[in-house]
């Protein structure tokens, strides 16, 4: 008998431009930490200032922080759906943080807003090499659909979607 995962305290909660101080700090540490998990990089970033941050925040409509308990420990965001589509980006669970649902969390909370702006599906760009991000994705019901359309840079990448359903 396989032990059922223990159910860990974690909560999310949306961001916008005015807590852009702490989108940095995570969003920092994420490309700071996982710089082969994302296109843009620590460089572009690091001395990024404060209206920078907020036109992120306001640009991308959905920002989203994980807390385990009182911690902050994960972040992922999703953009407007374009043809029904929205876009799955920067996710990010702080090393420390795996194993316990975060990124679950992360994408059940996207997904259930994807269905409140009226979007059929939700797509994805991972790198080909990244396959415990690829797990958590088809964990969470989304399938390749070949390879990424943007232009990835030098690294290979997939393209995985999964289809927008009412939340249970
Ligand atoms: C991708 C990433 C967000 C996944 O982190 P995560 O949410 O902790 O998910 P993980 O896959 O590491 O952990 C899930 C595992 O914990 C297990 N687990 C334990 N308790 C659990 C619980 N209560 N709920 C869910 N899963 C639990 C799951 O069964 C799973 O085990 P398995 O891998 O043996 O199937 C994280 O690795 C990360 O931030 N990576 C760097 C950035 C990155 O790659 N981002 C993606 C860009 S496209």
């Amino acid at each position: 008998m396989s032990a059922r995962p223990p159910a860990y305290d974690i909560s999310l909660r949306r961001l916008g431009p005015e807590h852009w101080a702490q989108w940095r700090l995570l969003r920092l540490a994420a490309l700071s930490e996982a710089p082969y998990a994302f296109g843009s990089t620590l460089a572009e970033w690091q001395g990024a200032g404060e209206q920078r941050w907020r036109e992120r925040l306001s640009d991308v409509p959905l920002n989203l922080v994980a807390n385990l308990g009182d911690h902050p420990v994960g972040l992922a965001s999703a953009t407007t759906p374009e043809r029904g589509e929205a876009e799955l980006i920067s996710m990010w669970a702080c090393p420390e943080a795996r194993g316990r649902g975060v990124g679950d969390a992360l994408i059940a909370g996207v997904m259930g807003w994807a269905w409140g702006q009226g979007a059929s599906s939700v797509g994805l760009d991972v790198r080909a090499a990244n396959h415990r991000a690829i797990a958590l994705y088809e964990r969470n019901g989304f399938v390749d659909v070949g390879p990424a359309t943007e232009e990835g840079g030098p690294y290979p990448e997939r393209r995985m979607a999964r289809p927008v359903r009412r939340p249970a």
